[in-house]
């Protein structure tokens, strides 16, 4: 009998993702040999997570949760998705506010904008995290959630930012983007919060190239992020039974994560304390041995003991100051210097024109024309004085999880020459 079964994915296709690896000419014709003599099975799952025993995204899933102790986690493909499905799980829309720190990628206010709500941009504090008394003070009737981003791998004030949410009984929602596996008081990033979005992203602690997690211990707002990650809830556990209560069944997007992104993310999250362990014992090596000269200071954490440690930031009494230092070849960065590479840097509020002149997505204004909205924050490039203060003082160092012991030394001893002779 004639074999009719159509082989969808062959040694081809497993020879193309090996080749990303950019592996050499002479491995890739070995592997080939191997494989011409056990070919691939064509049966692979179709690179599709449900319906499959061997679903790579569930794996990954079950490995978070057991990592970080979140009761759930949901795999999506992209940080950026994380906040946005965190937004729908917190039941955030039209006419709902939520506070966002100033300094942050655009992601953070553009899911709130997505979301259909209005991002109510915060103050900062020398922490480079959201200040506790500038949310307070931005708190309205109309606020749902707080927004705390861990920037470099700093964890925010959460012991505060959790007081305000309960007093005024509104989520928190973490973006620990930047700061997968760091810590505050002895808990991961992302699982202090009621909600957790994590982006796995080419340039974040770990990365499945293009990635992102929600995390919760709150049944109700994993149900409504698995919903609505995944069209309309086709691939809910019983796919097709009716809601169990309104609010699970709605028209979503597909954020579902790719197996192949899943099964990158297997073997990163594995390195994950690893990585963190490198580059917080070079943070914390440095802070111990560069003597700063009397116009700077270290830019003070909320949890030395959680930071991820792969920035180290120093703060100068003037922006001249963290200019020269950026500028002298130290090994230091910063926008102080004007935004950095020559391009407006997106982390900074000030840069974030399509919220600061409202551009939207459709010609009414939706969001922030919408009547459901209250009074809109004055949005202006001013509007977070204090903020743009500290991060024009602001210089950076990157420190990568290659960095040992004797690279910190040696770096600490140039540094120090480096700002003595400047300062
Ligand atoms: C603080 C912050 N939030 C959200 C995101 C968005 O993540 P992604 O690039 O995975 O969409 C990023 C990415 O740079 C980020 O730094």
């Amino acid at each position: 009998m004639k074999d009719y079964t159509y082989k969808k994915y062959t040694t081809e296709e497993l020879m193309e993702v090996i080749d990303v690896f950019n592996v050499s000419p002479d491995s890739l014709s070995k592997i080939r040999t191997i494989l011409a003599n056990d070919p691939v099975k064509p049966d692979a799952g179709n690179f599709f997570r449900y319906y499959n025993p061997n679903s790579r995204g569930d794996r990954f899933e079950k490995m978070v949760c057991e990592k970080t102790g979140s009761k759930y986690a949901l795999a999506v493909n992209s940080g950026t998705s994380a906040l946005v499905a965190a937004m729908v799980a917190a039941e955030v829309g039209p006419g709902d506010e939520v506070i966002v720190p100033a300094y942050t990628f655009f992601a953070s206010p553009s899911a709130v904008v997505v979301a259909k709500a209005i991002p109510v941009i915060t103050e900062i504090d020398e922490t480079l995290t959201l200040d506790p008394a500038a949310v307070e003070k931005n708190i309205t009737s109309k606020t749902k959630a707080i927004l705390p981003v861990h920037m470099l791998g700093l964890p925010a004030k959460m012991d505060e930012i959790r007081a305000i949410a309960a007093k005024h009984k509104i989520k928190v929602i973490e973006d620990s983007a930047q700061a997968f596996g760091g810590k505050y008081k002895g808990k991961y990033l992302g699982t202090v919060g009621d909600i957790g979005c994590v982006s796995l992203d080419a340039y974040k602690v770990i990365g499945t190239g293009e990635g992102g997690l929600v995390l919760t211990d709150d049944e109700w707002c994993y149900t409504r992020a698995q919903s609505f990650h995944d069209a309309a809830a086709c691939w809910r556990p019983d796919r097709y039974a009716r809601e169990r209560k309104p609010g699970e069944l709605f028209c979503g997007e597909n954020y579902r994560m790719p197996e192949m992104c899943a099964a990158v993310g297997i073997a990163q999250l594995r390195k994950l304390d690893w990585i963190n362990e490198r580059t917080r014992a070079v943070w914390k090596q440095l802070r111990a041995e560069v003597k700063l000269p009397s116009c700077a200071k270290w830019v003070e954490s909320n949890d030395d003991a959680g930071v991820c440690g792969y920035t180290l930031g120093m703060l100068f009494e003037t922006q001249a100051q963290a200019v020269s230092a950026i500028t002298a070849k130290t090994g230091l960065g910063g926008l102080a210097a004007g935004d950095t590479r020559g391009v407006r840097d997106w982390h900074v509020y000030w840069n974030w024109e399509h919220i600061l002149e409202q551009k939207t997505v459709t010609r009414e204004g939706c969001p922030f024309t919408c009547p459901h909205v209250g009074k809109l924050p004055a949005y202006s490039p001013n509007m977070c004085p204090k903020t743009r203060d500290i991060m024009c003082r602001l210089a950076t160092l990157a420190i990568s999880p290659a960095f040992d012991a004797e690279w910190a030394s040696q770096y600490a001893a140039k540094l120090t020459a480096d700002l003595k002779k400047l300062f």
